[in-house]
């Protein structure tokens, strides 16, 4: 069982950013905090949860709240942790201190992920990120200093104010921070966020995709995933990929249990009010199905043969005969991963 934990707090909002994170409920911090560890025990006793392998601790931004507030959380879940379980916070530059590194990282954290999106401070500022190139490299070098051993950042790319020049600076800054791996993530324009006012702010270039790929790959992270490069990966998304069940709490988090996904209240006052509410959805086999083909050829994980129907396993020998998939050990692999959409499609029919 994975665990993933939301916190839906930010200091700012971010111009391309659609995710459930609100700016001004700052206040309700304990009170969130305290609904937190209700669900949590209750999803605990429901799914009767033995062992818990990763846990992953996003938003929102982590860091907007202190180390005290996640003690019961950590309480609560520790029993269950397997032994060198992996334990990710994701953090703000501008608000993960020394200090607030330090907390988590005795609290049992020992993956960060920091959200830094660019090096360049003009690419920040039109981004209306609430931190400088210097302060994200200042938090990464602080999350070394306390010992945590697993860095990421989060890059974004294709903006308008992109250039091969700016993209290869950005890697050549990650190349001598202490990370061991880097998400890239291609600029969405989500609805509902100021940039959908705006759309022409991404840039619509294939090009950038792979000279950012080639460009992280020679400083030594390799891709393993469409958006996820690194010497180290992820055993949190890797889960995620493989399918595995995973307990999703807070306001906007996402549950998966067997054929089940369930929704808690996205509202963080209705969360607060009955943290154990939550909207059920069942997969169908097809759905379940699909889901794992466009997973598995998404990332290192692979399609098993087995699972695929006659005609899917006949387009994907065809597709195996092109070159683009590989199949070892009973399991196809995806050559090329920012393809694995249209080689999903394919092998579906
Ligand atoms: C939900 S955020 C949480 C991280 C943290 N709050 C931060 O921003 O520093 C995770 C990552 O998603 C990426 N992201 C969010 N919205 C995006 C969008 N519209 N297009 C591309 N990447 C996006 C950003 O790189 C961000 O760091
Ligand atoms: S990108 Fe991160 S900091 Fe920015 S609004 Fe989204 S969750 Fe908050």
């Amino acid at each position: 069982m994975l665990l993933y934990i939301h916190i839906p707090f930010c200091d700012s909002k971010c111009y391309y950013c659609s995710f459930n994170s609100f700016i001004n409920f700052h206040d309700e911090i304990p009170n969130y905090m305290n609904a937190l560890k209700r669900q949590l025990l209750w999803d605990l006793k429901r799914f009767n949860v033995k062992k818990i392998e990763t846990v992953f601790i996003g938003g929102g931004t982590p860091s907007c709240v202190k180390p005290k507030f996640y003690e019961e959380i950590f309480k609560t879940f520790l029993p269950y942790l397997e032994k060198n379980a992996e334990i990710t916070a994701e953090a703000n530059p501008n608000s993960a201190s020394f200090e607030w590194l330090q907390d988590m990282k005795t609290l049992g954290v020992n993956r960060i992920s920091f959200g830094v999106q660019s090096f360049n401070d003009k690419k920040l500022k039109a981004l209306n990120r609430a931190h400088t190139a210097k302060e994200a490299v200042k938090a990464v070098e602080n999350a070394e200093k306390t010992g945590i051993k697993n860095i990421s950042i989060d890059i974004i790319y294709d903006f308008y104010l992109d250039s091969k020049d700016l993209l290869l600076k950005d890697v050549k800054t990650a190349s001598v921070l202490p990370v061991n791996h880097l998400s890239a993530y291609e600029l969405t324009i989500e609805r509902g966020t100021l940039f959908s006012q705006t759309p022409n702010v991404k840039k619509e270039s294939e090009e950038f995709g792979y000279f950012f790929r080639e460009s992280v790959e020679a400083i030594g992270l390799k891709q393993y995933e469409v958006s996820n490069y690194g010497r180290y990966k992820s055993r949190h998304n890797l889960g995620y990929w493989q399918h595995k069940n995973y307990l999703g709490i807070g306001a906007g988090a996402v549950g998966f249990i067997d054929s089940f996904r369930y929704y808690p209240h996205t509202n963080i006052q209705k969360y607060i009010k009955e943290p154990l509410f939550a909207k059920t959805e069942k997969l169908t086999p097809n759905e379940l199905l699909t889901e794992k083909i466009f997973l598995g050829l998404r990332s290192s994980v692979g399609v098993k043969k087995e699972i695929l129907t006659p005609k899917m396993l006949q387009n994907a020998r065809l597709l195996e005969k092109e070159g683009k998939l590989l199949c070892k050990n009973g399991t196809f692999y995806n050559k090329e991963y920012f393809l694995s959409d249209e080689l999903a499609l394919f092998i579906m029919g």
